[in-house]
C-alpha cells in the first residue's frame, strides 16, 4: 500500500490505473479507523481493481473547534489495518493541500439538510459536501462507499452527486456494531470505560423500540426511546426522530411510509454519539 499526500501524485497513479482499464473505489474517512470503516474498505476491495482510502480530518465540517482538536488521530494503526485489507492507496493530504484557499461554496440540500444533524450542527453538511466533492473531483471514482451509521450524511451525499451530475455510484453499507450492539465509532475511543458501558443502552433501547413499535404509535415510540435513554444516568438525548428513509422528514403515522428510520443523537459525558435503526426496510 502506498501513502500519498499530494493531489497531483494521487491523480497521476489513478490516471495510470484508468488507462490500464482498472476501476477505482473510494472510501472517504477521517481516520481513527475501526471495523466499521474496514467493512467499507473490504467491500471496495472486493468490487474494484484499485481502492483509495482518504484519511483526512476535515476542519470545515466541525462546528465545534474542541471537537476538531480532540478528534482521535491514529495514522500508523490506520495504515496497518488498510494494508491488511488490501487497499492500494491511503490519501493523507494536509489541510493546505485540500484548502489552498478558503472554500466558499454553499450547498443547499433542502429539505435533507434542514432536519436533525442539519439543525443541531449548523454548517456541518456544507463542510462534508465541500470535502467529499473535492475528493470526488480528485479521485473520480467509479464507486464510493459510505456507512448507514451516518444515515443523513449518506442521503445528502446521494443528493450532492445528483445535483453536481457526477457519475460516481454511491454504495451504502450497513452499520457495524460491537457485540453489545453499540455502533462502532471513532468517537467511542473518547469514552471512559464506565461511559462506554452506559452508552450501550442507546442501541439496546433502539432495538427494544422495534418491538414496542409493533403495538404503539410513532409519537409513543419516540417518547419511549427518549424517556428510557434520558432515564439512564450519564445519557442525554439531543434528538430522536422517526423519519421517512428517503426524504428524512418526520412521520406521524407508521402507515405513511415503507422505509422508516429512527435517528438519534445522545450525549454521553463530553462525547456526542449518533445511531439509527430501521423500523421498515426499503425493498
Ligand atoms: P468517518 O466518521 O471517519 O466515517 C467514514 C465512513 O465510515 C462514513 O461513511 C461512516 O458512515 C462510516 N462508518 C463509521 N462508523 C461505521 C459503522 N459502525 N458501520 C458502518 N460504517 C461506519 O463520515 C465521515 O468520516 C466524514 O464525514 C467524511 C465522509 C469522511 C467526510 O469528511
Amino acid at each position: 500500500m502506498k501513502i500519498i499526500g499530494k493531489i497531483a501524485d494521487l491523480k497521476a497513479v489513478l490516471n495510470q490505473a484508468r488507462l490500464a482499464g482498472q476501476s477505482v473505489g473510494l472510501v472517504p474517512t477521517m481516520g481513527a479507523l475501526h471495523e466499521g470503516h474496514a467493512s467499507l474498505v473490504r467491500r471496495s476491495v472486493g468490487e474494484n481493481d484499485v481502492t483509495v482510502v482518504s484519511d483526512f480530518v476535515n476542519p470545515t465540517q466541525f462546528n465545534d473547534k474542541n471537537d476538531l482538536k480532540n478528534y482521535p488521530r491514529t495514522l500508523d494503526a490506520d495504515c496497518a489495518l488498510l494494508e491488511s485489507i488490501g487497499a492500494q492507496y491511503i490519501f493523507t493530504p494536509s489541510v493546505e493541500e485540500m484548502y489552498p484557499e478558503p472554500d466558499t461554496r454553499q450547498f443547499d440540500f433542502t429539505p435533507l439538510d434542514k432536519v436533525m444533524e442539519g439543525i443541531h450542527r449548523p454548517g456541518h453538511f456544507n463542510g462534508v459536501a465541500q470535502i467529499v466533492s473535492k475528493l470526488f473531483y480528485t479521485v473520480e471514482p467509479d464507486r464510493a462507499y459510505f456507512g448507514e451509521k451516518d444515515f443523513q450524511q449518506l442521503a445528502i451525499i446521494r443528493e450532492m452527486v445528483r445535483q453536481l451530475g457526477l457519475k460516481v455510484q454511491i454504495v451504502g453499507c450497513p452499520i457495524v456494531r460491537e457485540e453489545d450492539g453499540m455502533a462502532l465509532s471513532s468517537r467511542n475511543a473518547l469514552l471512559t470505560k464506565a461511559e462506554r458501558k452506559t452508552a450501550a443502552n442507546i442501541s439496546r433501547t433502539l432495538f427494544a423500540s422495534r418491538n414496542y413499535a409493533h403495538s404503539h404509535s410513532i409519537e409513543d415510540t419516540i417518547k419511549y426511546v427518549a424517556d428510557t435513554i434520558n432515564g439512564i444516568d450519564g445519557l442525554e438525548v439531543e434528538y430522536f426522530e422517526i423519519v421517512d428513509g428517503n426524504t428524512l422528514q418526520p412521520l406521524s403515522k407508521w402507515g405513511s411510509g415503507d422505509y422508516i428510520v429512527g435517528c438519534i443523537t445522545v450525549h454521553c459525558g463530553k462525547v456526542r454519539l449518533i445511531d439509527n435503526i430501521k423500523y421498515r426496510e426499503k425493498c
